[in-house]
This record gives structure tokens, C-alpha cells and sequence, in this order.
């Protein structure tokens, strides 16, 4: 049986993988600095290391003490839009601490690492389907950290023969569990439920995009899917199969029109969304193509946009709010 540390596995999707690597027979240790982490979300087996990730000697201590074999590295500051508005916190929080957090494991000789990058490494994609080959042009400097995640990790594998597998994330939604939902502020299906608990109208940030029903399209994965790619990547690092990024979607672009017409039948209720003005830099659409997934992982999504509302909706009135 292997150790593997999550940071930030407190969080929402952190808390999944812990659970995953569980089912896998790994055993998670969880280190979260619970700047956005809930205690409640991690199962009471698993042991708690209160740190950052910049706490280079926490890390060393937490990585040989539990004779660590690879780290999944999630904790990380994830609003695109504030990224913008403060940048040098990003850069600060998303690759110092990284850098802090690989020479631990170097200093300690870890040498699996799964790193939660993210679609927006490809901004405005110049095709979709989006293969991994696309070029990496991320439209915030959040985008930014994540493709720097990604040199940092091949660098690391050319000089010290680190395994990696960097997931790019697209837009992920609904839980496994009442208690594992997402309170986050930046994702859509949260931003709706908030809308309609205070009592407004839901908005859709334009309807004029080259899109079918001119609103934005993206491709949503549920959590519990996600978090089961990593238990497939796990073993791709740990069989030496590694070093290589990975699209982690269902292949399929909804469109925001769409997804609140999924909150309105999951809710029995019209929700009358608002049409507002465009934000800046959302493109179009986003959609993975699923092919090197499926290929490397073994691995295909199973739930499918309603799944996700209908558990992200339980979740959030039962426990969030
Ligand atoms: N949620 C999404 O749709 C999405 C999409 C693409 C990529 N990602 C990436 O997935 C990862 C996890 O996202 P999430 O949605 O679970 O976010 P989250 O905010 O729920 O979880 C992040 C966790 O990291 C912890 N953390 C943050 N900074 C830390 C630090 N310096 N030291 C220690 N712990 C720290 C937080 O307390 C929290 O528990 C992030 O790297 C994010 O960029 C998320």
C-alpha cells in the first residue's frame, strides 16, 4: 500500500480525489493551509497536516514522516478573474509555492507528482474539439501559473527523473456527496443556486457569441469522474508511464442557456435567467477533445449534465446553504 499527500485536500475537488485514492488502496495524507477547505469534507482517518505549501520544511517533514511515495498537488488559488485584478498573489501562491513544494519533494526523493492544471492553460482555443496539442495561450495570468505548473514538472523530470501527468481540468461540477458540494463563487452552477437563494435572476454574461444560442459553451465533467481519472493517472505515474498532460472532459460542449435550463428542470421551476453584457475573456466555447484520455487513463466520464446539477443542487440546499 502507497502514501501519497493531497494538497489541499480540503477543498472540493481535493476532497474527492482523497476519497478515490482510498477506494485505490492508496492512503491520502491531506495538507491544506483551509484558506478555502472545509475540516468536514476529509473522512476522520485521514491525518491533517495544517500547512502551506510554501512551508517548505512542513512539506519535507509531512513527505518523510509518512514515507510519502507521490504527491497529487491541488492547492491553489483558481479565480481567473481576480487573477487579473492581482496577479503577483497568483504567481505568488500558484509557483512559488510550487517551487517550494518540488524542492521539498526533491530534497525528500518523491517522485510521482499529479498536478491540477486547467483548460484556461489553452484561452481562446483555435479549434474544438481542443487536443493537448493545442497551443497554451492562456487568456489570465491564473492560466499563466497553470502552464508554468507544467514547465516546472518537465523541467523536473529532465533533471531528476520526476514521473508527472499534469490533468487539465474543464469545467467541473456536481459531488459524490451532499458534503463534498461546491461553495466556490466563481462556477456557474454555484453562481446560479446563490442567484436564485437571494432571490435574483440568474445571469448569462452575453448571448451574442458564434454559438448556437449565442451563449458560451463549455464542456462540464462531474467530480466524481474527475476524481476518478486521477486514481488512473496515479497509477500512470507510479507504473512509470508518465509525463505527459492530459485533457480531463467529457468531450462535450453545453452551452450556459443550456445548463440553466438543467437548474430549472433539477429545480421543477423557471428560473428566468438575465442576459447581461459579456465578460472579458470568456471565449466562445471550450470543449476537450477526449481521445489521449481515454487512451492513457483508460478512462471515459460516466455522469452526464443533469447527474451533476441534480448532486450539485443537493448539496448546495441541504448542506452549503
Ligand atoms: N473547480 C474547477 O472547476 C477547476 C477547474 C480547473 C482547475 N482547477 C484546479 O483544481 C484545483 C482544486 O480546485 P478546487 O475547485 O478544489 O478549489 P478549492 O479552493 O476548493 O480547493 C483548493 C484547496 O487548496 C487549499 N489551499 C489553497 N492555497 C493553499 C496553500 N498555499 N497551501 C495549502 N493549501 C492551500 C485551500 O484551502 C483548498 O482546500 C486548483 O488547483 C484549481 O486551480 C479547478
Amino acid at each position: 500500500m502507497t502514501t501519497w499527500l493531497v494538497t489541499g485536500g480540503a477543498g472540493y475537488i481535493g476532497a474527492h480525489v482523497v476519497r478515490e485514492l482510498i477506494q485505490q488502496g492508496i492512503t491520502p495524507i491531506v495538507l491544506d493551509n483551509f484558506s478555502a477547505g472545509l475540516r468536514t469534507r476529509i473522512p476522520d482517518n485521514v491525518t491533517i497536516i495544517e500547512a502551506e505549501i510554501s512551508d517548505r520544511l512542513a512539506v519535507e517533514k509531512a513527505l518523510r514522516d509518512f514515507d510519502v511515495t507521490g504527491v497529487v498537488h491541488l492547492a491553489a488559488k483558481k479565480a481567473a478573474g481576480d487573477s487579473v485584478e492581482i496577479p503577483l498573489y497568483y504567481y505568488t501562491e500558484n509557483v512559488t509555492g510550487l517551487i517550494a513544494l518540488l524542492e521539498a519533494m526533491q530534497s525528500v526523493g518523491v517522485k510521482n507528482f499529479l498536478y491540477s492544471s486547467s483548460a484556461a492553460v489553452y484561452g481562446t482555443p483555435t479549434a474544438n474539439p481542443i487536443t493537448e496539442s493545442e497551443p497554451l495561450l492562456p487568456d489570465s495570468p491564473y492560466g499563466q501559473t497553470k502552464v508554468i505548473g507544467e514547465w516546472l514538472a518537465k523541467d523536473m523530470q529532465v533533471s531528476s527523473g520526476m514521473n508527472w501527468v499534469a490533468l487539465r481540468y474543464f469545467n467541473v461540477a456536481g459531488a459524490a456527496h451532499d458534503s463534498l458540494g461546491d461553495n466556490s463563487v466563481n462556477n456557474l452552477i454555484p453562481m446560479v443556486f446563490r442567484a436564485l437563494g437571494n432571490g435574483e435572476r440568474p445571469k448569462i454574461f452575453g448571448d451574442d457569441y458564434p454559438t448556437p444560442d449565442g451563449t458560451c459553451i463549455r464542456d462540464y465533467i462531474h467530480v466524481e469522474d474527475l476524481a476518478a481519472a486521477h486514481g488512473a493517472a496515479v497509477r500512470l505515474c507510479e507504473e512509470g508511464r508518465a509525463n505527459l498532460a492530459i485533457n480531463v472532459g467529457r468531450g462535450e460542449g453545453v452551452s450556459v442557456a443550456e445548463v440553466m435550463a438543467m437548474v430549472g428542470e433539477v429545480l421543477g421551476k423557471d428560473i428566468n435567467p438575465e442576459i447581461v453584457g459579456r465578460r472579458a475573456g470568456d471565449p466562445p466555447a471550450s470543449f476537450a477533445d477526449v481521445g489521449l484520455s481515454a487512451e492513457k487513463l483508460q478512462w471515459s466520464a460516466q455522469h452526464d449534465l443533469r447527474s451533476m446539477v441534480s448532486s450539485a443542487w443537493s448539496a448546495w440546499h441541504k448542506v452549503i446553504n
